[in-house]
């Protein structure tokens, strides 16, 4: 059977995810397109790392189904998995094993087999040339992140999810991810990502979910989202200097509560 060729990298439908009594993720569906970053927004505790789980099939959906380039993650869950690159919302690494190691441990693990020379070209693009001797545990949470999202996407997955990618990080930081998230999408792959920040949404997002109490209640366009709801009395209480901005229509969707 030859690998699919379709144009949505990821089809999620109908996605139920329940811990015991717990309802997690309620009738969710969303697709992402080949060359798409997508962003899935929400308060804590709205579901984004239980959704991603299910794609990842780190848990098992009580119902629903997801496909990956094609594949079925349960029916087919081999080839929907070797289709993907995921990073954890919080990821660490053997503590003691130095950036070298670790890539090529992780390179092992995919069956890629990293040469002295493909090794030095992977840490000069992850600006971390200087520090393959340096162990994981001694770099610092910027640093930690590069050698993160590098191992993320060593096999050149054709979708890439990333859970709160840029929390913690300096601006700096955070622009050059911005910039290496969308070189994943210049290869025509596909993005996945959660984050709690609306300007991050704005800057790198074709598109957003943003999803509360385990459902989705918005999808689109940032800006066709913020266009849709400019007028919204509850968008226009909550906005700050006359300009409506997507954290104001967030905020007016899911609503001015903290969450426990
Ligand atoms: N392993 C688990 N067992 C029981 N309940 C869980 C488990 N993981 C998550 N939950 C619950 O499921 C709901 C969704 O959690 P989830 O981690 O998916 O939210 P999130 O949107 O990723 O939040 P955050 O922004 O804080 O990371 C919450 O009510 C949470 O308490
Ligand atoms: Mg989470």
């Amino acid at each position: 059977m030859g690998e699919v060729q379709q144009k949505n990298i990821l089809q999620v439908e109908d996605l139920h995810v329940q811990y015991g009594q717990v309802q997690a993720v309620k009738n969710v569906s969303f697709y992402v397109e080949q060359g798409e970053i997508f962003g899935l927004l929400g308060p804590n505790g709205a579901g984004k790392t239980s959704t991603l789980s299910a794609i990842e099939g780190l848990i098992r959906q009580q119902s629903g189904t997801v496909t990956v380039a094609g594949y079925d993650t349960l029916k087919d869950s081999r080839h929907a998995r070797a289709a993907m690159g995921v990073q954890l919302q919080s990821t660490s690494f053997q503590p003691e094993l130095n950036v070298a190691e670790i890539l090529e441990l992780y390179a092992g693990i995919y069956g890629l087999s990293l040469n002295k020379q493909q090794l030095q070209a992977l840490l000069n693009e992850i600006n971390l040339s200087d520090a393959e001797n340096k162990k994981f545990g001694q770099l610092s949470g910027g640093q930690q992140q590069r050698v993160s999202l590098a191992i993320t996407t060593i096999h050149d997955p054709k979708l890439v999810l990333l859970d709160e990618p840029t929390s913690g990080l300096d601006p700096q930081s955070r622009r050059q991810l911005w910039s290496r998230i969308e070189s994943i999408r210049e290869k025509g792959n596909a993005v996945v990502l959660t984050t709690h920040s609306m300007e991050e949404a704005e800057a790198v997002c074709d598109r957003i979910s943003i999803i509360d109490h385990g459902r989705i209640i918005a999808t689109g366009t940032p800006q066709i989202l913020i266009d849709k709801h400019r007028n919204d009395p509850d968008v226009i209480a909550v906005s700050r200097r006359g300009k409506i901005t997507l954290e104001d229509v967030f905020i007016a969707l899911t609503g001015s509560a903290i969450r426990a």
